[in-house]
C-alpha cells in the first residue's frame, strides 16, 4: 500500500530521477572526502550480509555495497529510479522489487542487514517509529543495521520550510527543469538517533553516530 505521504515524494522521485546522482558528484573535497569514508563505513558494515536496501533509488549505494554483501534486495516505491537500478552491474547478487517501506513484502527475520541511506530524512517523525517496527521485522537478531543521510548546512538543497505546530521541516526544490517540489526532509540530532534507534539495539550510544559536516550516520547490530 502506498503510504499518502509518499505520493508528492513519488513525482518527485520521478521527474529527479535522471539528475539524481548528480548530489554524489559535487566538487567539495571536504564532502567528498567525507562521502568516501561514508561508503567504507557501509561497505565494511554490511560484509557478507543479505541486506535490504529501503529506498534504494537509481542504486548508487547498492552498488558500492554490493563489492562486500553476500546478497542485496533492493525496495523502492518508484518505478523510474528502479529502471535505472536494475540497469546497473552489480558484485553481488541484486534485485530489486517495487514496495512501500512501510509494509515490507517479506517474512520475518528475512535479512541479516540493512541500509537506509538518504531515506530516513523523508520520513514524517510521527511515522519514523511505525517504519522502525517494519524494518527490524524482516531482520533476524545480529543483523546489522546501517542509516545515513544529510546534515542541515544553510542554503544547500533548497529553502528549508517549517510549518506552525508540525515537528517536521520541508525542503522546497527545484529540479532543472525548473519544476518545485515541497517535501519532507528532517535533520535528527545525534541524540535523537538513539533514541530512535534505543529500543533494537541494546547499549547502542552516541558513539554509534558519526555527525559530520555534510552527512551523518548511524550504524549498530540488532538486539531486540
Ligand atoms: C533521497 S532518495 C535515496 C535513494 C538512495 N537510497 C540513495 O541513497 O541514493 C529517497 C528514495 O526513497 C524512495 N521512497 C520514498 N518514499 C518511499 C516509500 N514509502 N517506500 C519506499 N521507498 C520510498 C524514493 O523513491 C527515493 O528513491
Amino acid at each position: 500500500m502506498v503510504n499518502t505521504m509518499s505520493v508528492e515524494m513519488v513525482k518527485y522521485y520521478s521527474d529527479r530521477a535522471k539528475e539524481y546522482e548528480q548530489i554524489y558528484e559535487w566538487r567539495d573535497p571536504d564532502r567528498q572526502e567525507e562521502q568516501d569514508r561514508m561508503g567504507e563505513e557501509m561497505k565494511k558494515a554490511l560484509r557478507g550480509r543479505s541486506v535490504l536496501d529501503v529506498g534504494c533509488g537509481t542504486g548508487y549505494w547498492t552498488q558500492r555495497v554490493s563489492t562486500t554483501a553476500e546478497r542485496i534486495t533492493g525496495v523502492d516505491i518508484n518505478e523510474t529510479v528502479l529502471d535505472i537500478a536494475r540497469s546497473k552491474k552489480y558484485d553481488c547478487p541484486t534485485a530489486f522489487r517495487l514496495m512501500d517501506a512501510y509494509a515490507l513484502g517479506f517474512p520475518d527475520r528475512s535479512f541479516t542487514g540493512a541500509l537506509a541511506s538518504f531515506w530516513l530524512s523523508h520520513i514524517p517523525r510521527e511515522t519514523m517509529g511505525p517504519w522502525i517496527e517494519e524494518l527490524h521485522r524482516v531482520l533476524e537478531p545480529g543483523a546489522h543495521i546501517f542509516v545515513a543521510d544529510n546534515t542541515f548546512i544553510e542554503g544547500v538543497g533548497g529553502k528549508l520550510v517549517t510549518k506552525p505546530g508540525d515537528p517536521n521541516t520541508y525542503k522546497l526544490r527545484t529540479l532543472n527543469d525548473g519544476s518545485q517540489h515541497l517535501i519532507v526532509k528532517n535533520y535528527p540530532t545525534a541524540h535523537e538517533l538513539v533514541e530512535l534507534f534505543r529500543g533494537h539495539s541494546r547499549g547502542i550510544t552516541e558513539k554509534n553516530v558519526f555527525h559530520g559536516r555534510c552527512f551523518w550516520w548511524i550504524s549498530y547490530s540488532y538486539s531486540p
